[in-house]
């Protein structure tokens, strides 16, 4: 076994990365001010937030993540021989994810790179990771990975991105396309991208993910409210709101909306908001691919798809692209 000298605070160094200005008020008010009220998923991830969304993966009905680690587990020789060993791993949008365990142990990296637009959330998974693999470097980033297009590192070696859980699905295809990009520039020409996409299937249980039983992705969904209220001086009244998630068939996305349930008023940083009854905020896009949709994506973004893996309901896809 590879053990490092180095303490655990020695294996763990930040990169410098450009501070990003904060334009939460100003995103949160052109939202509001549209015909269409929208706002921004990144918001859904304050601490309460984040605790929801774990809880989330755990659900009966939210059959992504369960999915995505069986077809991670099954295949993780066979993913292992296609990144490489000795790679520099980044992981886009790391959170707390137990999924990049399964990388770490089989292709162990050079280094790490975790990167995620919380701090906290970073230094916690760095120190655990650290703590748990002595022989692993770790060079966290904090920023958000949409606005990523080069990793400030020295390192000439081959690079492996990792987008797991389907969270290209929240952006809009051109945005997706976008990231793709950026995600070119990161790992360079010969480079490797390990990405989880969410399947085309069934209205029913498409709805029904975002529909649980127990109402954890109402709550979810909510949070966002309470999130601007403490963030911008706001008085939602989440009593107001109620979720609804349907599956718009013909746009590929499962749509998020909080929608008003009565005629009201909302003040967000003195800025006042006029909600009709029935009227919504639209919250969340979460778009599906066909296998071969994801694929003309991609070879858009200059990426050659080398292998697909998918489970026997062809509920969720796992790719591994090259950059060309
Ligand atoms: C993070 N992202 C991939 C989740 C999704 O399924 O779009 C967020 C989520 N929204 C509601 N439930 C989960």
């Amino acid at each position: 076994m590879r053990h490092s000298t180095l303490s655990k605070k020695d294996r763990i160094n930040f990169l410098k990365s450009v501070p990003q200005p904060d334009t939460m008020a100003e995103e949160i008010h052109s939202g509001l001010a549209r015909d269409n009220k929208t706002l921004p998923p990144k918001y859904f991830y304050d601490k309460q937030g984040s605790e929801l969304f774990d809880r989330i993966t755990d659900l009966d009905e939210y059959y992504l993540t369960r999915t995505e680690i069986g077809l991670l587990e099954q295949h993780i020789a066979e993913i292992a021989d296609l990144l490489g060993k000795n790679s520099l791993l980044i992981e886009l949008g790391s959170g707390s994810s137990i999924k990049i365990r399964f990388l770490l142990e089989a292709i162990r990296p050079k280094a790490y790179v975790p990167v995620d637009i919380s701090y906290a959330h970073l230094l916690a998974a760095a120190q655990r990771l650290a703590n748990d693999y002595p022989w692993l470097t770790i060079n966290p980033v904090c920023i958000d990975y949409s606005k990523l297009w080069s990793i400030p590192i020295s390192d000439t070696g081959r690079r492996n991105a990792f987008f797991p859980g389907s969270s290209i699905g929240n952006f809009s295809p051109s945005a997706a396309l976008d990231l793709l990009k950026k995600v070119h520039s990161v790992v360079g020409e010969r480079g490797g991208l390990l990405i989880g996409v969410d399947l085309k299937k069934d209205a029913e249980r498409l709805e029904a993910a975002y529909n649980d039983a127990a109402g954890i992705t109402a709550a979810f969904n909510l949070n966002i409210l309470r999130h601007i209220n403490r963030r911008l001086d706001a008085d939602f009244d989440l009593d107001n709101f109620t979720h609804r998630a349907l599956y718009n068939e013909p746009a590929g996305r499962v749509e998020m909306h909080l929608s008003s349930k009565t005629p009201h008023q909302v003040q967000v940083q003195g800025e006042r908001y006029d909600f009709k009854r029935g009227e919504t905020i639209h919250t969340e896009n979460s778009y599906k691919y066909t296998v071969e949709e994801f694929h003309h994506l991609a070879a858009l973004a200059n990426f050659t798809p080398l292998k697909t893996w998918t489970d026997p309901l062809s509920l969720f896809s796992l790719h591994y692209l090259v950059a060309h």
